[in-house]
């Protein structure tokens, strides 16, 4: 898998131009797919994606969910992807060609309306359903647009269980710290992962199968840390703004190499945000029976 390239900019965020914010989203989209693709690529291979299907990729960012599935479909299935950033499409177009990637075209527009006509025979999403405004009702609209038998399968973060490590790092203690902190401020919501078979069910769908993972490093050159001061700087204006920490205190050009060097000198691990994966087998009357009378 391509390596995503290192940040260097020191810049806030909350100071930036259009173009830089894309850019910094991308990288950070970019660390998110390193770290998370290989759970990813392991849950839809369970959830039963196989060769050959027409699948959904919803809330798609720079296409590396896509990437993934178009690998497991092979070039007798396809992939769709939805994505309402203009701008990422652009870059993720650019990555697919890139990546010589043939089986896959991308819709820009918003997924709460979506008005596509093949149907599918699975759909999947990662990172996104918490994203969503109406999420039951654009949930269960997005089930019209699969085929009878369609596997529907998502993934999201346990943002509540926090980040950790063992031994216990001073380093990744203060960025879980100020992480948890500006989410607790800002009321963001911290247990999408655990709402999904919730989800399924009042959309209509059976009770799903659960899969729970969180990426673990130990490596000294892991993307992990990288990522983590990512989304350390993607929140910067948060923290900023509640005085949690100065960007002094914070020092985003060192703290990569803070926790490098903690987790070498103790032998330690670090453990991102699990995430939960979620799949259901979708019937075209399950919306109209069963489960959702008896469960919403
Ligand atoms: C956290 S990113 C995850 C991207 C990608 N699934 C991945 O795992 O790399 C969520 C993406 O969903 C997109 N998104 C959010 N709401 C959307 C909507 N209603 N329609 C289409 N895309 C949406 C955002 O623009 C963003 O690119």
């Amino acid at each position: 898998m391509a390596k995503a390239a290192r940040p260097s900019s020191t810049s806030s965020p909350g100071s930036l131009l259009p173009a830089d914010r894309a850019r910094r989203e991308s990288i950070r989209l970019l660390l998110q797919a390193e770290v998370y693709d290989p759970l990813t690529y392991r849950f839809l291979v369970d959830a039963g994606l196989q060769s050959g299907m027409r699948v959904l990729d919803i809330g798609s960012g720079l296409g590396s969910v896509s990437h993934l599935v178009s690998e497991i479909v092979g070039p007798e299935g396809s992939v769709v992807r939805v994505e309402r950033s203009a701008e990422l499409v652009t870059l993720a177009e650019h990555l697919t060609r890139r990546a010589g990637i043939t089986n896959v075209r991308y819709v820009v527009g918003d997924a709460e309306s979506l008005a596509l006509s093949s149907p599918f025979d699975a759909m999947v999403g990662r990172f996104v359903l918490r994203e969503l405004n109406n999420l039951t009702e654009a949930f269960r609209s997005l089930l019209r647009l699969l085929a009878p038998g369609a596997i529907v399968a998502f993934q999201e973060k346990v943002i509540s269980v926090p980040v950790t490590s063992s031994p216990r790092l001073a380093s990744v203690e203060k960025v879980r710290s100020w992480m948890d902190q500006a989410r607790a401020r800002a009321g963001v919501e911290v247990s999408m992962g655990a709402k999904l078979p919730q989800v399924f069910v009042s959309a209509g769908l059976p009770p799903p199968e659960l899969r729970f993972e969180a990426p673990i490093g130990y490596a000294v050159d892991w993307v992990g840390y990288d990522y983590l001061v990512e989304m350390v700087r993607g929140m910067l204006p948060l923290i900023q703004l509640y005085g949690i920490a100065s960007e002094q205190e914070i020092g985003l050009d060192m703290l990569a190499d803070e926790m490098r060097s903690e987790a070498e000198a103790s032998r330690g691990v670090v453990i991102l945000t699990p995430c939960i994966g979620a799949w259901a087998v979708f019937s075209a009357d399950s919306q109209e029976t069963g489960y959702l009378h008896d469960h919403s």
